[in-house]
Parts: C-alpha cells; structure tokens; sequence
C-alpha cells in the first residue's frame, strides 16, 4: 500500500494528466476547424501519449494494492488565438506537470519510497524530452513569423515534425 500523502498526490497526478490529454484534444480540435492538419496531428498524438502517462499512474497505484481516483475533467476552451499562442500554452502547462512529477519524488524520498521513486524516473526523462521539443517548435514558429500568408509554412513544419517523431518511434520499436 501506498502512504496516504502519497496516494493523493498520485491521484492528483492522474487528473493533472488527464487535463492534460484534453486540453491537447481541444488543441487538435481547434488546428483541425483551421485547416491546420500537421499541427492537429501533432496535438492528437499528444493527447493519446498524456492518456498513457495517466493510464500508467493508474497501473502503478493498482499494482501497489491501492485504488486509483478516475478523475472528471471540465469543458476545455476551444478558443485558441494562434497557433505561437497554443505552443506557450502546451509549455507553460509542461513545466507545470514537470514541477509537480518533481514535488511526487520529494514526497517519495521523504516517504523512503524506493519503488515510486524508480516508477517516477521514467516521468522525469519524459518531461524533459517533451519540454524540450515544445521549445525547438516555438523557436521555429517565431523564426517563421506567424501571420495569414505564414501559417501554411508552419504547419508543413509541424508535418515534417510528425514524420521525424514518427520515425523515431519506429527506431525505438526495433
Ligand atoms: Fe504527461
Ligand atoms: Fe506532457
């Protein structure tokens, strides 16, 4: 069993990732009624990947004889601006999430958790890719210059970035 402090703070975790999953689904939803097909595509896989993170915080909990919270989420806007304005949001909401996966393993290590701990690790390199990757998009985004006669640009980009994420998911398959 897993200690109470820590209990909630996982099911917090849960929610937090399930907020996440929607809110890329209202970003897809939203690049998708513009036209912008690469960056829908992009958000709808990243909406599929906060749906695993969560559902392997569920695994997690069951498998230490705890029963996890299924969270309820609200209507999420679907009132984005640009598509810049969408990737600092998608930033800002990853620091986030980073902060509290870091705020779980002081928990953890106060706790003498050892098993979080490790089951967190893999939270932390996950984090610091996917922060990474929204920066490199961002920076590409304000190099482009983002206004009517750009957009097309930025959203063959973001395809090309759909088929290198693509082939290196296949690399890792191998
Ligand atoms: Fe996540
Ligand atoms: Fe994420």
């Amino acid at each position: 069993m897993l200690n109470k402090e820590l209990e909630k703070a996982l099911n917090e975790q849960i929610l937090k990732e399930a907020e996440a999953s929607f809110s890329y689904l209202s970003m897809a939803v939203w690049c998708e009624f513009k036209g912008l097909e690469g960056s829908a595509r992009f958000f709808y896989r990243q909406s599929d990947e906060e749906k695993l993170h969560m559902m392997k915080l569920i695994g997690y909990m069951l498998e230490m004889d705890t029963k996890p919270i299924v969270p309820s989420i609200q209507v999420m806007t679907n009132d984005y601006t640009s598509v810049q304005s969408i990737f600092e949001k998608t930033l800002t909401q990853e620091q986030s999430v980073t902060q509290s996966i870091h705020n779980l393993i002081t928990l953890a290590n106060k706790d003498n958790d050892y098993a979080t701990q490790n089951f967190l690790q893999w939270y932390v390199s996950e984090q610091r890719e996917e922060e990474s990757m929204i920066r490199k998009i961002l920076d590409k985004i304000k190099l482009i210059g983002e206004g009517p006669m750009t957009l097309y640009y930025i959203d063959k980009e973001m395809e090309r970035i759909n088929q290198e994420i693509l082939s290196q998911e296949g690399e890792a398959a191998v």
